[in-house]
């Protein structure tokens, strides 16, 4: 396993953990719901804002943690659509931290050859995000490594209405009457399309919804919730959750190896 620029060496609590893990049985991609911030910060008797702050270096993390394991998507929920509901103080702050890590962090992205996609309505995102987003994504858009994607004014639902009426628009404008629709066509036509299905859905803070996060592509993924708030997120943390994603039985409705024989 490559060892990514600033990364710090592994501590006596990770060693073990990593030690454990199946170098071939990793997640192709994981997604994660990075939530707490807030209730991170109000235990601290901070603004929320300083919960997304921290938050910022969760995500450092377990981006490097990621290419350092070789797994080649990671996606991570920064903003949803639902977001614009809160106070646009928090709202502002938001952007700011985007863009200044957008701007920060890009040199390690490209020496890490990383592929960096945001994903989610770009059009009603403020000019200037726009700018830097696309900026980003191509200057790294001839890395080869992993493809992180960022959803930002994401929703999942949203995310299905622009695919259906790119479908549509294709049929029209290619006059193609017969065409019907199939389950590639749809994935195809995702934000994500570039990507495998999540195979692990991480959701930090303990909350057990999916809040609208790639609703078609967590069909068959793993999940697991940690009630570790996201800015406590940590590289043991990511190792605990890989750990257990290794010992779940994905059966996509099958049967378990074990039980295959039918009469006794
Ligand atoms: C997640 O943390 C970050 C974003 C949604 C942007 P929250 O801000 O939702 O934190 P809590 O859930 O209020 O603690
Ligand atoms: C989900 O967290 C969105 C992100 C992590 C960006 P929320 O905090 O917005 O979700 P709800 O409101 O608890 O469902
Ligand atoms: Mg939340």
């Amino acid at each position: 396993m490559k060892a990514p620029e600033s990364l710090k060496p592994l501590s006596r609590e990770e060693e073990p953990l990593l030690r454990n893990l199946v170098a071939d049985r990793l997640p192709q991609h994981i997604a994660v719901i990075m939530d707490g911030n807030g209730r991170w910060a109000q235990r601290r008797h901070l603004p929320r804002v300083a919960g997304h702050r921290a938050g910022v270096q969760s995500a450092r993390k377990v981006i490097e943690t990621c290419v350092r394991l070789e797994i080649p998507a990671l996606t991570l929920y920064a903003f949803s659509m639902e977001n614009w509901r809160r106070p646009k103080a928090e709202i502002d702050f938001l952007m700011h931290l985007l863009r200044d890590y957008l701007r920060k962090e890009l040199p390690l992205i490209q020496r890490n050859n990383i592929r960096l996609l945001v994903i989610g309505r770009h059009d009603q995102l403020p000019k200037e995000v726009r700018a830097d987003i696309d900026r980003a994504m191509e200057q790294t858009a001839g890395n080869t490594g992993m493809k992180l994607a960022v959803a930002l004014n994401y929703g999942g639902r949203a995310e299905l209405v622009d695919a259906f009426n790119n479908i549509l628009d294709r049929v029209r404008n290619n006059g193609l009457a017969n065409a019907r629709v199939d389950e590639k066509m749809i994935s195809d036509h995702l934000y994500t399309s570039e990507l495998p299905d999540p195979d692990l859905l991480i959701r930090t803070s303990g909350e057990m919804r999916v809040s609208n996060f790639l609703l078609w592509q967590i069909a068959y993924a793993e999940i697991y919730v940690t009630e570790i708030l996201w800015p406590d997120f940590s590289r043991a943390q990511l190792f605990e959750a890989l750990l257990d994603y290794q010992k779940r039985e994905r059966r996509y409705g099958g049967l378990a190896e074990a039980r295959h024989r039918v009469t006794a």
